[in-house]
């Protein structure tokens, strides 16, 4: 396994690898592995020759009360880990290789951003956008893998690729979670032992929503209602919120109809847990 820090040699690596005419998947994370990143791996190197991980924690995508610093970063473990899973080359840049001086350009998301965790995470998606064009330029992969926990962030990028006109696939992959259902997560070991026990809440209120629906419910109120109230009996969580939107257009939606999202946000003392389900009726 190939590891590099810069863009030069990044960009050398990548010319060999395209003069070999090998297919490129590319797994973007920010580091701290876990089982979902693992499985991210995996689904690339099914598809692809040639599989490509990046880890960088991106402060563009950090409001200035967030945790940039304190974000779990275990480079030497994430080595460990990605050889193993058999990644190809590692791109692990510093801050100053990525943005050398404060960016004059950056990438302004309209669409799918004023909902969900965007409305509470100002300009958050402006820099997961810019990352990735600048990543997507210098990689340029034939298939880019995301986790579907973060949802509304497919849907961004999906808009980004199309708009952008990037030649690159984007492959959704489902959840990986926990035994007790809780969405594996990076932040989850800021949770203290009873709110880790409490958290799989969140994914039990999203699987009865999905059975009521299943048998017919589809006032959007009421959904929401119960998913609330589940939340609110089993943790000591604080909802931010339990939205049922249009998927991936992420609109309000009057009747569950069509493809839609079930999302949810709770905050716990040092963690903010997200977690949906998306369906089609
Ligand atoms: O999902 C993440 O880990 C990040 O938002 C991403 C896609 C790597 C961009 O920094």
């Amino acid at each position: 396994m190939k590891k590099v820090e810069t863009k030069n040699e990044l960009i050398n690596e990548m010319m060999r690898f395209k003069q070999q005419n090998k297919s490129i998947g590319f797994v973007p994370t920010m580091g701290f592995l876990h089982e979902g990143h693992l499985t991210l791996i995996e689904e690339a190197k099914k598809d692809n020759q040639i599989v490509i991980l990046s880890i960088f924690v991106n402060p563009l995508q950090f409001g200035p009360t967030e945790d940039f610093d304190s974000y779990p970063r275990d480079k030497k473990r994430d080595e460990e880990l990605a050889l193993k899973a058999g990644v190809d080359l590692i791109f692990s840049p510093s801050v100053e290789e990525m943005y050398p001086t404060e960016p004059s350009y950056t990438v302004n998301v309209r669409d799918r951003v004023n909902v969900l965790c965007g409305k509470s995470r100002e300009g958050h998606f402006n820099g997961v956008a810019t990352v990735l064009t600048k990543l997507f330029n210098l990689i340029r992969p034939n298939k880019a893998y995301f986790g579907m926990k973060d949802a509304q962030q497919v849907a961004v990028i999906e808009g980004l690729i199309s708009e952008f006109h990037f030649p690159i696939e984007i492959v959704p992959v489902a959840t990986i979670r926990e035994e007790d259902g809780l969405a594996k997560s990076s932040r989850n070991v800021y949770l203290n032992e009873l709110e880790r026990h409490q958290a799989s809440a969140l994914y039990r209120s999203l699987l009865k929503a999905r059975d009521d629906i299943n048998n017919g419910e589809r006032n959007i109120d009421q959904i929401k209602k119960q998913v609330q109230q589940m939340i609110m009996k089993e943790t000591t969580g604080k909802i931010d919120y339990v939205e049922v939107l249009s998927y991936p257009e992420l609109k309000e939606m009057k009747v569950i109809k069509g493809k839609f999202i079930l999302a949810v946000a709770v905050k716990f003392t040092n963690a903010r847990l997200i977690d949906n389900i998306t369906m089609e009726v």
